[in-house]
């Protein structure tokens, strides 16, 4: 019975190299920030609604990023609730893909 879990999880794990697995990341941070986020920060994330910060000019860290989309600042609302840890994960690595 387990063995039919652990195996498919096996070789998952094993067929995903780490690229892939951050491009995975990306493309699930896109759907999430299309829809939880354009609306203040646009889908370039040069929007600027209420005050919003150019998402392509921040320089935020990995971990600045992610501290600030779970607790919000200022207007910017608290994802906490709403999205799980890996998903803020995910946005964190698809608003880096929007810098230049
Ligand atoms: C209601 C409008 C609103 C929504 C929705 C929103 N934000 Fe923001 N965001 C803001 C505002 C306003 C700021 C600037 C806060 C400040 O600096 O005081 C900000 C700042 C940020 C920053 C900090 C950038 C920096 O360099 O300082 C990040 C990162 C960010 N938002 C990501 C997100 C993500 C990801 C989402 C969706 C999950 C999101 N925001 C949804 C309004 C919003």
């Amino acid at each position: 019975m387990k063995l039919k879990i652990i195996i498919p999880l096996l070789f998952t794990i094993h067929s995903l190299t780490a690229k892939a697995q951050a491009q995975q990341a990306a493309d699930d941070g896109k759907l999430i920030f299309e829809k939880k986020c354009t609306r203040c920060h646009g889908y370039d994330g040069t929007k600027g609604y209420l005050g919003a910060k150019n998402l392509r000019k921040s320089r935020l860290d990995d971990d600045g990023l992610f501290a600030t989309i779970t607790n919000g600042r200022w207007i910017m609302p608290s994802w906490k609730r709403k999205l799980t840890p890996q998903q803020i994960h995910a946005v964190v690595a698809y608003i880096k893909t929007l810098r230049n």
